[in-house]
C-alpha cells in the first residue's frame, strides 16, 4: 500500500495516513461507529480485536497517542507489541525505517506509527501489505489526533459547516493543525482565526484552494466573540535548532480567565491536543467549556477504538 488511497466510506485494511484521504460521508461513518463503540457493554467491545496483534512503533515522546492506542487496542481485546524507545530498538544500530517495519509487518495485523520525519509513515505503508496508522509524522500530520478534535467539534456545535474557530500557537510545525485544517476544509464556510508568532505562522498559501476562510491575526484582541472553539498549541520546542529562539517566543500567546472572560462566549468550547507547556493557565481548567484534560481525551479513545474496528474488518 502506500499510495494516498482514499478512505471512501471503507475503512478495511486501508492505511490512515493523513486527513487528504477523507471527505465528509467517511467522517459521518467514523463517527457513527464511534457512537456505537461508546454504546457497547465492555464484552461486546472486547471482541472487536480478538485474536488480533497491533504493533506501535513510536520513536517520539508520547502519552496521549501511545496511551489511547494502547488502551483502545486491549479494551477491544487485541494485543500490543510496543515499541516505544528508538535507543533501545536497532534504530540505535543504524537499522532503516524500511526494514524494520518488513519485520514486524511479520509479527502485526497493523501497525500504528510516530516518527520525527514528515512522510515516515507513507514510507512504511509502501514497504509492507498491513494498514499503517499514523500517529504523528515529524512536522507533517497527526491524522487520528484530527479526527477526535473534529468530532469533539461536532459533539459541542452539532456540525461541522460554517464554524468560526481560533486557531493559536505554533502552526508551522503543530501536525496536529496542518491535519484538523484539512478535515475543516471538507466542510463549507469555516473560518479559522489564526494567532501565532510571525515565525510560527501557517503558510497560508498551502490552504488557498482549501475552501477555508483564513485569517491571520497577531493579536489577542483580534479574537473574535462569537467562535465557536478555540484550539491552543504548544510551541513545539523539539522542531526549533536554536533553543534561544524557541525560549524567546514559547508562550506569547496564553490563555487566561481573564481572556475568555473578555472574549469567550457560552458556547465555546475550548480545546488543546495537549502537552501543554505553560500556554494554557490552569485556572482554566475548571471552566465547563474546557474540553482538554476530560472530553477530548475520552473522544481520543473511543475514536481510535472505531477506526481501529473499522480498519481490521467492522464494517458497520
Ligand atoms: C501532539 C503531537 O504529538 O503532535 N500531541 C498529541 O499527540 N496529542 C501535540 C504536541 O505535541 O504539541
Amino acid at each position: 500500500m502506500g499510495e494516498t488511497i482514499l478512505i471512501k466510506n471503507d475503512f478495511f485494511q486501508k492505511d490512515v495516513l493523513s486527513l487528504s484521504q477523507f471527505d465528509t460521508d467517511s467522517l459521518n461513518l467514523l463517527f457513527q461507529k464511534t457512537d456505537v463503540v461508546k454504546a457497547m457493554s465492555l464484552e461486546e467491545r472486547a471482541k472487536l480485536l480478538e485474536h488480533k496483534l497491533i504493533t506501535l512503533l513510536f520513536s517520539e515522546p508520547s502519552t496521549r497517542t501511545f496511551g489511547s492506542f494502547a488502551a483502545a487496542v486491549k479494551l477491544l481485546g487485541g494485543q500490543t507489541l510496543e515499541l516505544t524507545s528508538p535507543s533501545e530498538n536497532s534504530f540505535a544500530k543504524g537499522e532503516t525505517l524500511e526494514d524494520t517495519v518488513r519485520v514486524l509487518e511479520n509479527y502485526s495485523d497493523a501497525l500504528i506509527i510516530r516518527h520525527p520525519e514528515v512522510g515516515s509513515a507513507k514510507r512504511a505503508a509502501e514497504m509492507i501489505n498491513i494498514p499503517v496508522i499514523n500517529a504523528g509524522d515529524g512536522p507533517g500530520e497527526h491524522p487520528t489526533q484530527a479526527l477526535l478534535d473534529l468530532y469533539t467539534i461536532y459533539q459541542s456545535a452539532k456540525q461541522l459547516d460554517g464554524l468560526t474557530g481560533v486557531i493559536v500557537g505554533d502552526l508551522k510545525n503543530g501536525r496536529t493543525v496542518h491535519s484538523l485544517l484539512k478535515g475543516l476544509s471538507l466542510y463549507t464556510g469555516n473560518t479559522l482565526y489564526l494567532l501565532a508568532p510571525e515565525e510560527l505562522q501557517l503558510k497560508v498559501g498551502e490552504y488557498k484552494d482549501s475552501g477555508l476562510t483564513l485569517k491571520v491575526i497577531t493579536d489577542e484582541n483580534e479574537i473574535p466573540e462569537y467562535a465557536d472553539f478555540w484550539y491552543w498549541t504548544r510551541v513545539q520546542k523539539e522542531r526549533f535548532e536554536n533553543k534561544n529562539d524557541y525560549e524567546a517566543i514559547k508562550n506569547k500567546f496564553v490563555l487566561t480567565e481573564k481572556l475568555l472572560n473578555e472574549k469567550g462566549n457560552e458556547k465555546l468550547i475550548l480545546l488543546h491536543p495537549l502537552p501543554r507547556v505553560g500556554e494554557v493557565s490552569t485556572e482554566v481548567d475548571k471552566d465547563p467549556r474546557a474540553a482538554y484534560l476530560k472530553k477530548q481525551i475520552k473522544n481520543g479513545l473511543y475514536v481510535r477504538m472505531a477506526l481501529l474496528a473499522l480498519v481490521n474488518g467492522q464494517t458497520k
